[in-house]
């Protein structure tokens, strides 16, 4: 594809803190290259506030290539932006063209509060996955190692497939509803496929759900947008296993 140079409008949004509130301020770019990723026109963006003495935009972002879910940046509407299957860090510039506006939000959920401006607190996330979403290991000296335990191919790739979620919290800010079903759904799935995972497999799912509810996460109503915004098309599949094995695990608690 032929690279061109763009001139675009940046509207973001801009907040203090999670007590003031915020509001859009626009602010104009000039010569951006269509092989620019998103976040370098905004380190573009952020270098010209500097030059005219204005607070930079804060935004979060860590690996800048789709693998630590950093980026949460809701972009004309759409978390991560236009393109399918995609983080905000990969997401490049030859997805617009000159002259547009591009409107940039942070994802806009309850349960994560805006920090400043684009950043906001998932630290809700970290307490879910502190609630059971790990293994207890023995370091006696005699573990056996991960990999000479025999896993049916099928359930590896499925559990494979549940471990690629990132926690970017995409699926929230997609959701009407703000929940965290398909973030937790994954979490569970790629557990309790595991032989390594079944030792704590119902006390995780109840502890992990109680969890999300007590963060404030809203209800799950299926409009499957989660699943059409996540940039690791994590399945709502996962979400079906949660509930099974939620009902499995509540039932055998009453025993
Ligand atoms: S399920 Fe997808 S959208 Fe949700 S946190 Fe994981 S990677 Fe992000
Ligand atoms: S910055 Fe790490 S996934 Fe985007």
């Amino acid at each position: 594809m032929q690279h061109y140079k763009m001139n675009l409008t940046i509207q973001v949004w801009r907040q203090k803190n999670a007590l003031e509130k915020g509001q859009f301020e626009s602010y104009q770019v000039k010569d951006i290259s269509s092989e620019m990723s998103f976040l370098e026109m905004f380190d573009v963006l952020n270098e010209q506030l500097l030059q005219e003495g204005k607070d930079p935009v804060a935004f979060d972002h860590d690996c800048r290539e789709g693998i630590c879910g950093m980026c949460s940046m809701y972009i004309n509407g759409k978390p991560h932006g236009p393109w399918q299957a995609n983080t905000t860090c990969q997401l490049h510039m030859r997805a617009f063209k000159d002259g547009d506006t591009i409107v940039v939000e942070p994802w806009r959920a309850q349960a994560f509060p805006v920090i400043k401006d684009l950043v906001v607190d998932r630290s809700a996330f970290d307490r879910i996955i502190q609630a059971g979403g790990y293994v207890s290991v023995g370091t006696s000296g005699n573990t056996i190692d991960a990999n000479v335990i025999p896993i049916e191919k099928q359930k590896a790739d499925m559990a494979f497939a549940a471990a690629m979620c990132i926690g970017c919290g995409a699926c929230v800010a997609a959701c009407k509803n703000s929940s965290a079903m398909l973030f937790l759904s994954a979490k569970v799935s790629h557990l309790s496929l595991l032989p390594q995972g079944q030792p704590e497999r119902k006390i995780r799912v109840l502890n992990m759900l109680n969890k999300m509810d007590e963060e404030g996460f809203g209800a799950c109503t299926n409009t499957n947008a989660c699943e059409a915004t996540c940039p690791k098309e994590i399945s709502v599949t996962n979400i079906a296993r949660l509930n099974l094995e939620y009902l499995n695990a509540s039932l055998s608690k009453q025993d």
